[in-house]
């Protein structure tokens, strides 16, 4: 499906009925890196995935790109689909946006899962490497950004023996724009320090993370569980950064008893 918000087209789709569950994808994905959450979880409850702007089918205009404006993108679907509060769950680059959308939307967030993500800026040092990520894009385009996070994103022995899930995550990849893939890295480079919200985060809070997750490792989603008041954390063996990919089964297993937690 398809709806216009902020002047422009954002594809999404929406399952089951129930809680709303709503999930930010990675970058530089799209939302089908949700279709086994999606299949599992929506016989209990209503499962939310969009194109973020700058992704698949969704709109990729060549502007000025901000983690703010996505989370904006995201109320507006919201509004759109009529849903006041619900589940948000974010991966990485989802996880950035998430915060953004807790600063501005706290009240629409019943509850919070983020997976494989941190709080902390990019250092220097991170935010030149998104300039030469985003020069390498306009210059070689998506495949070879897909060459480049591969290796960041999936576990040696996902690489080695499941050539399945490597090819879904390079078709991901090489169908973005390249006007989308620089506009997330300005976004990502340019994203505050959220360290000081997370003690002000009053929604039940579950942190996931993938035992071999290099991109964002266990540290940071430690971090992020000591500070937000009462969040759980769970780590997942045999999983990179893309857990729910890698280890879907618990991963869902994960979301859907914290859903169901926040029903009781
Ligand atoms: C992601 O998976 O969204 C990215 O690895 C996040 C990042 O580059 O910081």
């Amino acid at each position: 499906m398809h709806t216009q918000v902020n002047g422009i087209t954002i594809a999404y789709s929406d399952q089951g009925t129930g809680l709303p569950i709503v999930f930010l994808h990675a970058f530089p994905l799209n939302r089908t890196m949700w279709a086994t959450q999606e299949n599992a979880l929506s016989s209990q409850f209503r499962i939310i995935t969009l194109d973020l702007r700058g992704h698949g089918e969704s709109d990729a205009p060549l502007w000025r790109y901000t983690l703010d404006q996505a989370a904006d993108d995201v109320c507006a679907l919201l509004d759109h689909l009529a849903i006041q509060r619900a589940l948000f769950v974010g991966l990485s680059m989802g996880g950035y946006i998430l915060l953004a959308f807790y600063r501005k939307y706290a009240a629409r967030m019943k509850g919070l899962i983020l997976a494989d993500t941190r709080a902390q800026a990019d250092t220097a040092e991170g935010k030149d490497g998104r300039f030469q990520m985003a020069q390498i894009a306009y210059k070689k385009g998506p495949s070879a950004i897909a060459d480049i996070m591969i290796p960041k994103l999936l576990s040696p022995a996902t690489i080695q023996a499941r050539p399945e899930i490597v090819q879904k995550v390079r078709a991901m990849i090489e169908g973005n724009q390249i006007s989308g893939i620089a506009g997330d890295l300005m976004a990502m480079a340019e994203r505050p320090d959220s360290i000081p919200l997370l003690a002000q985060i009053t929604c039940p809070t579950q942190i996931i993370v993938g035992k071999l997750d290099q991109a964002t490792p266990p540290s940071d989603a430690e971090l992020m569980a000591e500070k937000i008041p009462g969040a759980r954390i769970t780590i997942i063996p045999n999983a990179a950064h893309l857990a729910n990919l890698e280890q879907p089964e618990a991963f869902n297993q994960i979301v859907a008893s914290f859903a169901s937690d926040l029903l009781k």
